[in-house]
């Protein structure tokens, strides 16, 4: 079944940006025609795919989006590795200034990207999100019906999600259909604060959100580096080299989590301990 996500958090440099570009690369690589599209002004994951050239283009998506007659989404549409791309243009502060002041600017990303292009051209769309409560996040989420968080493990991370929960997800869910697939624990590095937060995530009304490679359990496991995406540098080095995990470092132990977010996704839902346990013994006998 085709699905749109957005990744999203109101708080700076949390990992939306990475989680983007990896999972739109794992779902590819699991055989998906994948897009990723960048709504960030800032244009950190049309830079991270190597398509920077394109964030001063003459055409962009704010044409797509804000003209009636203007370009069709093909016409802003690039290609990188296995997955396509909708990158982001410096012009993204007028574009957001036009989403809001439109009555139905909201809708512009699902009318004129999502609903003719998912289950079309493409299996999933993953939106990158920018980091600030505004209009452009509003439309990524309207448009895609499902969010995946990263958090970083302290407590202004936590505490912009419970802000974007109350003041973002749940007025849109009062509207439309939408979904926190996903709640990724990133960036962890073995402090204390991680443990508390994770057990805390566990007791919350969130938990059945936290992916099985992110629960304490692996605190336990003496052959796993620890619960969550961990630290590593190859994220900013894969970033800065323009190109997805996979390709910057093919042995990295995040590919196999960020397999797993992939196949969240695509079943729409976290699974559970049990389910998990079983597709290991498949694994294992297979
Ligand atoms: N697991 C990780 N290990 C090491 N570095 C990471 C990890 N995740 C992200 N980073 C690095 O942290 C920085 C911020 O990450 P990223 O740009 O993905 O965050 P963001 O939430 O998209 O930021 P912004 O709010 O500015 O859009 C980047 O330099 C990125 O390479
Ligand atoms: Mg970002």
């Amino acid at each position: 079944m085709a699905r749109a996500v957005t990744v999203s958090l109101q708080k700076g440099g949390v990992g939306k940006t990475t989680i983007a570009i990896n999972l739109a690369e794992r779902l590819a690589a699991r055989g998906n025609e994948v897009l990723l599209v960048d709504l960030d002004q800032q244009g950190n994951a049309t830079e991270g795919v190597g398509l920077e050239e394109f964030y001063k283009a003459d055409t962009h998506l704010g044409h797509v989006l804000t003209e009636d007659d203007g370009p069709d989404p093909a016409d802003v549409i690039q290609q990188v590795q296995n997955f396509d791309v909708i990158p982001a243009h410096e012009d993204f502060d007028d574009l957001e200034d036009k989403v809001r002041n439109s009555t139905f600017g909201m809708l512009w990303l699902r009318r004129k990207v999502v609903e003719p292009l998912l289950g079309e051209k493409y299996d999933y769309i993953v939106v990158d999100a920018p980091p600030n409560l505004g209009p452009l996040s509003d439309a990524a989420m309207i448009a895609t019906g499902n969010v995946i968080v990263p958090l970083l493990m302290s407590e202004p991370s936590v505490s912009g999600f419970e802000r974007m929960v109350d003041q973002q997800i749940k007025p849109i869910q009062n509207e439309v259909e939408l979904e926190i697939l996903a709640i990724v624990p990133n960036s962890l590095s073995g402090n204390n604060e991680e443990k508390r937060i994770i057990s805390d995530l566990e007791d919350s009304p969130f938990s059945k959100q936290l992916p099985q490679f992110a629960r304490s359990t692996h605190f336990e496991q003496s052959d796993s580096p620890g619960p969550g995406i961990r630290d590593r540098i190859a994220f900013s080095r894969a970033w800065r080299e323009g190109v997805p995990l996979a390709e910057y470092d093919p042995e990295s132990d995040m590919l196999p989590r960020l397999d797993e977010l992939a196949a969240i996704v695509e079943r729409g839902e976290v699974a559970s301990e049990s389910e998990e346990a079983q597709r290991e013994e498949v694994r294992l006998d297979g």
